[in-house]
């Protein structure tokens, strides 16, 4: 019987699996398409700090080509025209910076940034040799207004390249913590994780700020933010450190966002599933329509938590977005594909015309 079953509908898995293909790719596109034709109307500036990696060079050349933005290469020329040759890659025009060859400058910058970092321990003679530096150099070009905004990362460790960032750049205006986050278009609607890449353990005050952050950027992508704060306790139904964290976090977030929907603390499964908040928690802000945001106690979690979407869960994964600081600087995931890169890019552009940060 089962046999015959297969055999009557021997496309029934691809044709679900199909639909749900192009239902994803529908939400994908009106979500990223909105961002790319924003970044077309007024194209920024955006260094790409590794430059002589092919994904860097590819994404370089289809931004180029699409008029999201106009890149400065920053890396070995050489090396750059190399692959260029190699990967037929045509970037004719575009400015190549090498800050080994840029001494005028990088003394410039080392004085710059001596001038911010001497009462935090840098000398003059560690200056000048961080600004050598690419992620220095890049972060200085954009402190300066030589360019909008940067990527990095592929290559390198997250904490290794956001550090240059932090000190250059550093947080907005009435931001105390910057934080990642992730958008994860999975077949129902665009979901937002945070803090997905910064904060190791933020207290109940700091993930306040984060709530605040992630909120502001979800409006941004035309979506009014739901937002969950999660733990592995339901409303007080089990007790420990994070429990009480995430429950503080939520009290205080609910005083200082009144016109925020957000609710905890709770589990994932509880914060995506309306009917078994209906049921079980009635009272919740939430019970109507459950959450698009997701808060995560530590970074960890949060972490793990996309990452496991990604590989499993057949969801894209848009990010990480850096939120919170003073300009835009956005730092790839290690080993991100081109078109990661490329909507990274879109969004660092769109971060730029919207003001520094303020998107
Ligand atoms: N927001 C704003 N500023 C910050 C933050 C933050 N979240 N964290 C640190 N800073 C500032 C500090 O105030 C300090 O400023 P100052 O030097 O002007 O006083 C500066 O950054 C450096 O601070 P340190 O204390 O030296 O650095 P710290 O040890 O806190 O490191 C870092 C900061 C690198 C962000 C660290 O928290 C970290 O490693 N986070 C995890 C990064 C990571 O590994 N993510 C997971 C992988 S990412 C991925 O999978 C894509």
């Amino acid at each position: 019987a089962m046999d015959s079953g297969v055999a009557k509908h021997p496309i029934t898995n691809w044709e679900r699996y199909h639909h749900e293909l192009q239902a994803r790719i529908g939400i994908n596109q009106k979500l990223m398409n909105r961002v790319m034709s924003q970044a077309k109307q007024n194209p920024k500036t955006v260094i790409f700090a590794e430059a002589d990696h092919y994904k860097i060079l590819k994404a370089a050349q289809i931004v180029l080509d699409q008029g999201i933005a106009t890149p400065i290469l920053l890396g070995n020329r050489v090396r750059i025209a190399e692959l260029m040759e190699e990967y037929k890659l045509d970037l004719q025009g575009v400015r190549i910076v090498d800050p080994l060859e840029e001494d005028a400058k990088c003394e410039k910058y080392a004085h710059m940034f001596y001038e911010k970092r001497k009462r935090k321990g840098v000398s003059l003679f560690d200056a000048r040799r961080l600004m050598r530096y690419r992620n220095y150099f890049g972060c200085m070009m954009v402190e300066t207004g030589e360019a909008d905004a940067l990527i990095s990362g592929l290559t390198r460790d997250y904490s290794k390249t956001i550090l240059p960032a932090l000190q250059v750049i550093g947080v907005e205006e009435g931001v105390n913590k910057v934080a990642g986050m992730y958008i994860i278009l999975s077949k129902k609607e665009p979901f937002f994780f945070a803090d997905t890449t910064v904060n190791l353990n933020p207290t109940a005050e700091e993930m306040v700020d984060i709530i605040g952050l992630t909120a502001r950027y979800v409006r941004f992508f035309d979506t009014d933010p739901r937002v969950a704060v999660l733990s592995y306790s339901n409303f007080g139904s089990s007790s420990g450190v994070i429990p009480a964290k995430t429950s503080e976090a939520t009290r205080l977030a609910k005083l200082k966002y009144p016109d925020l929907l957000i609710d905890g603390e709770m589990q994932a499964n509880t914060a995506l599933n309306a009917d078994l908040l209906r049921e079980h928690y009635p009272f919740s802000e939430l019970a109507k329509e459950g959450a698009n945001t997701l808060i995560f106690p530590t970074l960890e979690s949060g972490n793990i938590a996309y990452k496991l979407l990604q590989e499993m869960g057949h969801a894209e994964a848009i990010g990480p977005v850096l939120m919170g600081m003073r300009k835009p600087v956005h730092i790839l995931q290690l080993g991100s594909s081109v078109r990661e890169i490329v909507n990274m890019v879109a969004i660092s552009v769109v971060d730029a015309q919207t003001s520094n940060g303020k998107l």
